[in-house]
């Protein structure tokens, strides 16, 4: 059993590498395959930076704030990256180590501020001190660069404004069951993303850093071999997308998303082998789904809605799909029980952000269920997600 699956993933693992290096983009490989998540997680637990249920300020002794006072003041740290994400402090300091007077004049802020935020920060070990009054950047910091493989600044900044903005009303979502994000802006979120055109590009482009890490767990994780046809539903920029067409030459592939999304894809999207076969299409999931296709993926979409509208979505895949089709939806799966797991805190934010939510592999099985699907597998992926497949009952 291991054996075989062993074997399977050697020449899948060489496909990829080879495509990675073809298409230039071994370092971004290396870092999924080779460190991946683990240097997040081995960075935070050694600098005990906050993830989920972590301490999040190492203020030293004497005084050690109990797990319960750090969990409540996490989103000060949070804010504290959010605004150096803001100013590009981490761009700046690629060059090199800068003193707190260059970084102040460099992004226009007070200066002494500035030092204040950088000391925090030094202390939570994004940034360092080599010699007096300079400022460097530490290893977790190094993901605050934009357009480096693995930046998460895109990721901070969205979480940072909109994310943070209805995180300020948990307390409705949690008394009335209704989205947080619609009580903060006053419209559900993928409307006002289509008329905040800069708070939908820094969304998308939070989107499409996070589906480029994932796109390498999901091709080592699951062979497209026999694929002729794929519709990427809710596929964003086309990332992932693109990433499946290049390793697979043969494959035609559409992503369907809104249109202000759809436009963001089309002068984003570089032109090459993998474009040329891969059709944008603008349209609502909820109203239809092209038909035919042989795999309906969804990454980071089911999770984004209520049964009612999940349903409906997988619904129309259901009355869309080729009759060997299949469904594969990207996302956690909660563990059952009270362990520690991202994906509880996860779900919190998809009822913040849009009345969504994670599920277990109980709740995906009935929803599926619900929807005229069987679940036929939950594979496990190098990152937090798994794919979960369904075919036609
Ligand atoms: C959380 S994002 C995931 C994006 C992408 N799959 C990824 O993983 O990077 C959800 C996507 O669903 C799209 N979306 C929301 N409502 C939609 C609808 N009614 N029809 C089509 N796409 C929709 C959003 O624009 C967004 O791109």
């Amino acid at each position: 059993m291991v054996g075989h699956r062993i074997s399977r993933l050697v020449p899948q693992l060489l496909r990829i590498l080879w495509s990675s290096v073809r298409g230039g983009r071994w370092r971004q490989f290396k870092q999924v395959a080779l460190q991946g998540f683990s240097i997040a997680l081995k960075e935070a637990s050694r600098r005990q930076v906050p993830l989920v249920g972590r301490p999040s300020l190492n203020l030293g002794p004497p005084f050690e704030p109990t797990p319960l006072f750090q969990m409540a003041t996490g989103y000060w740290a949070s804010q504290a990256i959010y605004v150096a994400a803001r100013l590009g402090i981490a761009d700046v300091l690629a060059a090199g180590p800068r003193s707190g007077q260059e970084l102040a004049d460099a992004t226009g802020s007070d200066r002494q501020s500035l030092g204040r935020l950088l000391r925090a920060l030094c202390a939570m070990g994004v940034f360092r001190t080599p010699a007096a009054d300079r400022f460097a950047l530490a290893p977790l910091g190094e993901a605050l660069r934009s357009g480096v493989p693995g930046s998460l600044r895109a990721m901070v900044l969205t979480l940072g404004e909109i994310h943070y903005e209805a995180w300020g009303q948990l307390f409705h979502s949690v008394k009335t069951g209704a989205s947080a994000f619609q009580r903060a802006f006053g419209a559900p979120l993928f409307e006002y993303l289509g008329r905040d055109p800069e708070a939908g590009t820094r969304f998308n482009e939070a989107m499409t850093d996070f589906s480029a890490l994932v796109s390498y767990a999901v091709l080592l994780a699951y062979d497209f071999s026999d694929v002729r046809s794929i519709v990427d539903l809710g596929g964003g920029c086309g990332e992932l997308l693109t990433s499946i067409l290049r390793m697979y030459p043969a494959m035609q592939g559409t992503v369907l998303d809104t249109p202000a999304v759809i436009a963001a894809a089309e002068s984003r999207l570089a032109s090459g082998p993998a474009r040329e076969r891969c059709t944008l299409l603008a349209g609502s999931f909820l109203e239809a789904v092209p038909p035919g296709a042989d795999v309906y993926l969804m990454s980071g979409v089911i999770h984004d809605w209520d049964e009612d509208h999940a349903i409906r979505i997988l619904r129309n895949c259901q009355g869309s799909m080729a009759r060997h089709g299949r469904v594969l939806v990207v996302e956690c799966v909660v563990p059952e029980g009270h362990d520690a797991s991202f994906s509880k805190l996860l779900d919190l934010n998809m009822l913040v952000m849009n009345g969504g939510r994670e599920r277990t592999r109980t709740e995906f099985r009935e929803l599926f269920d619900a929807a005229g699907l069987r679940m036929t597998r939950v594979i496990p992926t190098l990152s937090p997600l798994c794919i979960v497949e369904a075919a036609r009952k």
